[in-house]
């Protein structure tokens, strides 16, 4: 199938055209993060009002660098949630729009189903896999047997990593998002220079926590003031990643150990973390497990990772009703349920 796919959970406006789920034939993805960056974090009603003004001519720019004209759509992907209520609204209400008026089908998919199946746009992976998904929202662990057959087996129990990189960041008077900056920075620090919590490292479960770390790091930025660019602050970057790292590496490793699991997906915007993807790399090398983490630019929210399952509900009859309403929270262990 020809689709559309339209992402506006959050702060990035994104339209794509893919066909058959896996050949991309445009991404475009406008980010709003220069006006959120003013407030130090994602405002919701601007992130609406931003989305209602560039959605059209993202649109435009999809079917024009895709070279296709709306006539040829066949259906719409669109997220549907979790994300921010107004944010989604936007991006949903265009996708029944268009469908309605080509009369075309269209299916409301969860944003963390898009993140997940993102690496399938560059090499299908075969089920069932182990994934890790690591964003602004979520660090979960599941168990992937198919397309909308999810369990979950660890997630966060407060703060998601994203979340941890960002404030952190913050805390040490960075710019938001900082998730990126850290990495940058710690490139150049020494991960062993400040002592930081490795939280639920050794609790027997597969469950994350993250705002011990990010306490950890308030603390010593009180105790010893950053500034930035510096040795400090580089030392803190690393040392910081280094105990996400060894958090995510040691609870995705449990994980493979406790499922058997032959494959990895690393997904979510901290899936681009440099530190993260060596560490990554060299588990999978040593457990002998298949490791599939997306190019950078498919790890961030866009809406080409959308059409992979949407392609797949809509060619299995799983096609939205122009009544759906979006939702603000969704569990991915009961998707197929509630799609119907
Ligand atoms: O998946 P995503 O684009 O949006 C959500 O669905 O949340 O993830 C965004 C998160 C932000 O917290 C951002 O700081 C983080 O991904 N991020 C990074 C890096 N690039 C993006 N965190 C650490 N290192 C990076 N290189
Ligand atoms: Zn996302």
């Amino acid at each position: 199938m020809l689709l559309l796919s339209i992402e506006t959970s959050c702060d990035e406006t994104a339209a794509a055209v893919v066909r058959d789920g896996r050949e991309v034939l445009s991404s475009v993805v406008s980010t709003q993060i220069a006006i959120h960056a003013a407030y130090g974090g994602v405002v919701p009603e601007i992130a609406s009002r931003k989305h209602l003004e560039s959605l059209s001519p993202v649109i435009t720019k999809a079917l024009h660098d895709a070279g296709i004209g709306m006539e040829e759509l066949e259906g719409v992907a669109v997220t549907r949630g979790p994300g921010l209520s107004g944010a989604l609204l936007v991006g949903f209400s265009a996708a029944k729009a268009i469908a309605a008026a080509r009369k075309i089908p269209f299916v409301g998919v969860h944003h963390i189903e898009g993140h997940l199946f993102a690496p399938f746009l560059e090499q299908p992976v075969d089920f069932p896999f182990l994934a890790l998904v690591v964003s602004g929202g979520h660090t979960h662990l599941y168990h992937v047997e198919g397309f909308g057959r999810y369990t979950t087996l660890g997630r966060t129990i407060d703060d998601a990593a994203g979340e941890a990189y960002d404030k952190s960041a913050k805390i040490m008077g960075m710019p938001y998002p900082g998730g990126v900056l850290i990495d940058r920075m710690a490139q150049s620090g020494n991960t062993d220079a400040i002592r930081l919590p490795r939280p639920l490292l050794r609790d027997g479960t597969l469950n994350f926590s993250f705002s011990g770390l990010k306490t950890a790091v308030l603390q010593q930025v009180a105790k010893n003031p950053v500034s930035i660019p510096s040795q400090a602050a580089d030392d803190l970057c690393a040392s910081f990643q280094k105990a996400v790292c060894d958090v995510l590496a040691a609870k995705t490793e449990a994980a493979i150990r406790q499922t058997g699991a032959g494959r990895l997906v690393v997904a979510g915007g901290v899936a681009c973390n440099s530190g993260l993807r060596l560490r990554m790399a060299s588990l999978c090398k040593q457990l002998g497990v298949d490791l599939a983490i997306p190019h950078p630019s498919l790890c961030g929210d866009n809406a080409a990772m959308l059409a992979v399952p949407g392609d797949y509900y809509l060619s299995h009859g799983f096609i939205s009703s122009q009544s759906l309403d979006v939702t603000a929270t969704w569990d991915m262990d009961s998707i197929k349920e509630s799609m119907k």
